[in-house]
C-alpha cells in the first residue's frame, strides 16, 4: 500500500434496500420530459451491500461483486462520490466495495439505491455538516428514485417521484419478490409504450392521491400503470402475478416498471412455500421495512 491508498477513515459497511411500489400511478407527461407521478414506494429487506472508506489518494476506486457493472463514472455510485467530494469540498478520495444482490432491471431501484446509499455512508465518514435537504437535492439530480432511498420505510412520491412525504410504516409484511431470468425492461421504454396510452383528458390526480394516502392507514388495493404496457408485452409477467395471488399471497403487482413481481404474504412461512412454485426463476424473500428499521440500518442523518 503507498502513502496515497492509506485509508483516512475505517471502513463503514451499509447496506442498500430494494423497493416495491405498493401504487404507481402515472399521471401525466411533463414539460421537462419526465413524467407526473403518485406513487407509494415501500422499502424492504432484500439489499446491496456498500463498505467504503476515505483514503488519501484523489479520485474513486470501486470494485463490484455480484453483477457485471461499469465501475467507472457512468456508476450512480461513483457519481453520488464525486458529487459529495465536490459538496463538501474534501481532499483525498473513496475506496468503495459493492456487493450486488438486487437484481438489474426489475424495477427495484437496485441502482438508485447504491447511490443513496453511498450519499448516506459519505455524508457520515466526511464529518462536515450538510443539510439533509441538501443530501434530497443531491439524490435528485443523480436519478428520480434516489431521494426516497435517503428516507426509507413508506413514503408518497411526487413530481418526478423524488418528492417525498413519509408515511406511516403499516402492518409488517413478507415479500416474494420473482425476478424471471431473461426479462429486462428498460424503464424509458415502458414510459413510451405508456405514453401511446396516456389520454389528454384530466389525469385523476386526486383519486391518485386519496388511494396513495390510504396506504398510511394499513392495507390497501396495490396498483401499477405499467402492468397493462407491460404485460401485454411479457405475458409471463402477468402469469407470475395470477400464480402468486393462487398461492396466497394478500396481494401482488409489478415492480415499478418491472421485470419483477412481487407477492405480500402475512408471514415468511406462507412467502416460503409460494416461492417453492417458482422454481425456473430467482426468488427472494424479504419483508417491508419501518423507516426506524431503515434509519437504524442505513444511518440517516435526521
Ligand atoms: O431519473 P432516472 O434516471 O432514474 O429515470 C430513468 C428514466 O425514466 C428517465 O430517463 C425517464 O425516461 C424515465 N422517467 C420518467 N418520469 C419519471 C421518472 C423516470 O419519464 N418520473
Amino acid at each position: 500500500m503507498g502513502v496515497t491508498d492509506r485509508p483516512l477513515t475505517t471502513p463503514l459497511q451499509i447496506p442498500a434496500f430494494a423497493k416495491i411500489n405498493l401504487q404507481l400511478g402515472v399521471v401525466g407527461l411533463r414539460p421537462d420530459g419526465y413524467h407526473e407521478l403518485r406513487t407509494v414506494f415501500q422499502a424492504i429487506s432484500l439489499h446491496d451491500t456498500l463498505t467504503i472508506e476515505r483514503v488519501r489518494r484523489p479520485g474513486i476506486d470501486l470494485a463490484i461483486t455480484g453483477a457485471r457493472l461499469d465501475p467507472g463514472p457512468t456508476n450512480l455510485v461513483w457519481r453520488a462520490l464525486e458529487a459529495m467530494s465536490e459538496a463538501l469540498r474534501l481532499p483525498g478520495g473513496w475506496r468503495v466495495r459493492l456487493e450486488k444482490r438486487i437484481p438489474m432491471a426489475a424495477g427495484l431501484g437496485g441502482g438508485s439505491s447504491d447511490a443513496a446509499a453511498a450519499l448516506l455512508a459519505a455524508a457520515r465518514l466526511a464529518r462536515r455538516p450538510l443539510a439533509f435537504e441538501r443530501l434530497m437535492e443531491i439524490g435528485s439530480s443523480l436519478g428520480a428514485d434516489v431521494p426516497f432511498f435517503l428516507v426509507g420505510g413508506r413514503a408518497l412520491g411526487v413530481g418526478r417521484g423524488d418528492e417525498i412525504y413519509p408515511l406511516e410504516s403499516g402492518a409488517k409484511r413478507s415479500v416474494l419478490v420473482v425476478a424471471p431470468a431473461g426479462i429486462d425492461v428498460s424503464t424509458p421504454d415502458a414510459y413510451a409504450w405508456l405514453d401511446r396510452k396516456l389520454t389528454k383528458a384530466a389525469p385523476p390526480h386526486k383519486l391518485w392521491l386519496s388511494c396513495a394516502l390510504s396506504w398510511s392507514r394499513g392495507d390497501a388495493d396495490l396498483r401499477n400503470d405499467f402492468e397493462a404496457v407491460v404485460f401485454d408485452r411479457y405475458p409471463k409477467l402477468r402469469q407470475i402475478k395470477r400464480r402468486l395471488l393462487q398461492a396466497g399471497a394478500t396481494g401482488a403487482a409489478l415492480a415499478g416498471s418491472g421485470s419483477a413481481v412481487f407477492g405480500l404474504f402475512r408471514n415468511p412461512a406462507q412467502a416460503r412455500r409460494a416461492a417453492r412454485q417458482f422454481l425456473e426463476d430467482q426468488v427472494f424473500i424479504a419483508r417491508t421495512l419501518t423507516r426506524a428499521e431503515f434509519d437504524r440500518a442505513a444511518g440517516a442523518p435526521r
